[in-house]
């Protein structure tokens, strides 16, 4: 199959580098957190518990997502509205990860990102890429970095968004979110016993994109 599964926690890396290496191999991009945001951006306007399976299971059948390619990049369309920035908070976040415990969630976005694998190469970003959605991607990464420097790469990118951000909340959120990643029972963070760990703490995304390139060009 041709894709590629790029696995690994917040902040190491995964969206810029498996956005370019799309770019350079002729690949689609699909960011699978984008997807869990936004169904976290959902469940919360209509007032339901972003942990609750009763409450949101019977919601999901409401929600219609789109990854569409536009001039400022790709965008998340969530029923026919754009909300690529609105699921970029670190609220956003958290709601995503309680969605992504769940198993009808789980399961409505397997398919998803399935169907979309099917009908085009990819680079697929996420958590549980290499190991449930695409165990037989052609190539599998277990992207990684330390923590430190992961939280001073969200920071930067708060502040070039303008925003205000604090080093140790996002740094204390980073842990937090790993904890819950790895951690829960469905589908939890780990590196597939096949893919190459591959760690960004020291290289810059340019050298870690070419380390991903020639992954794909040695066929993994
Ligand atoms: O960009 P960042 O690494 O901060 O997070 P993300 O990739 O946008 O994912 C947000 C949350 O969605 C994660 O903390 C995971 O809990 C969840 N997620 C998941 O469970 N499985 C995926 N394939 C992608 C994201």
């Amino acid at each position: 199959m041709k894709a590629v599964a790029i696995d690994g926690p917040a902040g190491a890396g995964k969206s810029t580098i498996a956005k370019q290496a799309a770019e350079r191999l002729g690949y689609i991009y699909v960011d699978t957190g984008a997807l869990y945001r936004a169904i976290g951006l959902y469940v919360s306007q209509r007032g339901a518990d972003p942990a609750g399976e009763e409450e949101v299971a019977p919601l999901l059948k409401d929600i219609r997502l789109e990854l569409v390619l536009t001039e400022e990049g790709q965008r998340v369309l969530l029923n026919g509205e754009d909300v690529s920035r609105r699921i970029r908070t670190p609220e956003a976040a958290l709601n995503a990860s309680r969605v992504a415990a769940l198993p009808a969630v789980r399961a409505f976005l397997l398919e998803l990102q399935r169907g979309i694998a099917e009908r085009s190469p990819v680079v697929m970003d996420g958590r549980d890429i290499g190991t449930v959605v695409l165990p037989e991607a052609e190539v599998k990464i277990f992207l990684t970095a330390a923590p430190e420097e992961r939280a001073r790469r969200r920071l930067l990118e708060h502040q070039q968004r303008g925003e205000q951000a604090d080093y140790q909340t996002l740094l204390e959120e980073i842990k937090a979110r790993d904890h819950a990643d790895s951690t829960r029972a469905i589908a939890p963070l780990r590196q597939a016993e096949d893919a190459v760990l591959l760690d960004t703490t020291h290289l810059t995304p340019e050298e870690a994109i070419q380390a991903v390139l020639n992954l794909v060009k040695r066929g993994g």
